[in-house]
């Protein structure tokens, strides 16, 4: 055998490894115990990890971007859940500055609408927004299937896993979110205590906050996601500069006006900066906002019309307390989640 032949023959074999090797790793994706059935379409994008990598190595790859300098993960950073930092409205290419503020990326599988206005229905086609949105990606959809398809790592990434080589715009997000519904947040405190892990239990304080909570801020921020699909005003007033009507921009509807997404409270401690505009910056000041609220204001939502929060200093304290026991380092510093290209 000359040496050319037992260096293939040694490439076969560690080719077929590595792959047996990967068919045995699990998508990351997983029904977490007494939680809802999720809303995303599986049967339209059957879970497969090597998808899941391909979907992860784009996440985080600036190629999805006109100018190759923003990838998702530049708004959407894993150690803030998947939020972005430093601004308050998120940041695109040549530094132009979106309305918005990223929020953070967690239990995606179980949303029914995107976004702060609810604009957008399915997870799948969510991710075309980014890419061609001229303020955050600006990529022209066909222009980025050439460059994929241009791109040996990656039309071979798009033969071995979709079967194919013409790559589409729909193979594209179809792999994004693989990755994006196994960003799932059910490791914090909060769900350890729930389940009588670890022998944990919450202090004083963060039960005094958890009570505090469920009289005040379930009925929108409710669980096991603290966050809701309905559409609600906290009483922020409009930013005159931005001129953000929220989901009336979606739907024509005046009774929307200044309705906003309820976000999620999962790790709320690390997605600073607050709401649709990244308007406040620490936490403590949202539950002060809360407090400070004009409860006589028509536009505001009946659930917290009905019930104002009235709160001393020691219980907004107890509240805050309260917060941070969502906070889930496991999802945060998930390795299979981290920076990482195909090979
Ligand atoms: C320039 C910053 C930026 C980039 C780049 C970006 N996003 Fe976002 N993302 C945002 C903002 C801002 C929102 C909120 C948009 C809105 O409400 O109108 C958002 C919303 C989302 C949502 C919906 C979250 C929710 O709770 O409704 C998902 C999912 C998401 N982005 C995934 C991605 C993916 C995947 C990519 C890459 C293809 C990406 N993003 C690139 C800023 C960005
Ligand atoms: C009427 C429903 C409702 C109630 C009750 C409510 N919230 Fe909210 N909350 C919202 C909405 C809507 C937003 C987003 C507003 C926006 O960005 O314009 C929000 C945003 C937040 C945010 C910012 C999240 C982020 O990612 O930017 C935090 C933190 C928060 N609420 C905490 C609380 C706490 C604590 C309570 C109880 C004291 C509470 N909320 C009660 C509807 C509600």
């Amino acid at each position: 055998m000359n040496s050319s032949s037992f260096l293939f023959i040694c490439f076969l074999g560690f080719s077929i490894l590595a792959f047996t090797l990967k068919k045995g790793i699990p998508h990351p994706f997983y029904q977490p115990k007494d939680w809802p059935k999720p809303t995303y379409n599986f049967k339209g994008n059957p879970l497969d990890y090597e998808k899941f990598e391909l979907g992860r190595a784009l996440f985080y790859d600036p190629i999805l971007s006109r100018d190759s300098s923003i990838s998702c993960a530049s708004c959407h950073l894993q150690f803030t859940a998947f939020a972005h930092v430093d601004h308050k409205t998120s940041h695109g290419i040549e530094g132009r500055i979106g309305k918005r503020n990223a929020p953070g990326l967690a239990n995606l599988a179980w949303r029914k609408l995107f976004h702060w206005d609810g604009g957008v229905l399915n997870l799948n086609a969510q991710a075309i927004n980014p890419i061609t949105h001229v303020d955050e990606m600006d990529m022209a959809l066909d222009s980025l299937m050439y460059r994929l398809d241009r791109s040996p790592i990656y039309s071979a990434a798009f033969k071995r896993t979709f079967g194919t080589t013409d790559i589409r715009s729909f193979h594209l997000v179809k792999a994004l979110a693989q990755f994006t519904v196994a960003l799932i947040s059910e490791n914090s405190k909060y769900d350890k205590v729930q389940r009588g892990e670890d022998g944990l239990r919450f202090t004083d304080q963060e039960k005094k906050g958890l009570i505090l909570f469920n009289n005040f801020c379930s009925s929108c921020h409710k669980p096991p996601f603290f966050a809701s699909d309905d559409y609600k005003s906290n009483g922020l007033p409009i930013d005159p500069e931005l001129l953000d009507f929220g989901r009336m921009t979606i739907t024509g509807n005046k009774r929307d006006s200044l309705l906003f997404m309820v976000p999620t409270l999962r790790n709320i401690e690390y997605s600073f900066p607050y709401m649709h505009d990244g308007r406040i910056s620490k936490l403590k000041d949202v539950i002060k906002h809360y407090t400070l609220l004009d409860y006589s204001n028509p536009l505001l939502s009946k659930e917290l019309r009905k019930n104002p929060v009235r709160l001393s200093e020691n219980e907004q304290k107890d509240l805050l307390a309260f917060l941070k026991t969502l906070t889930d380092k496991t999802f945060l510093f998930d390795e299979r989640f981290k920076y990482s290209t195909i090979k």
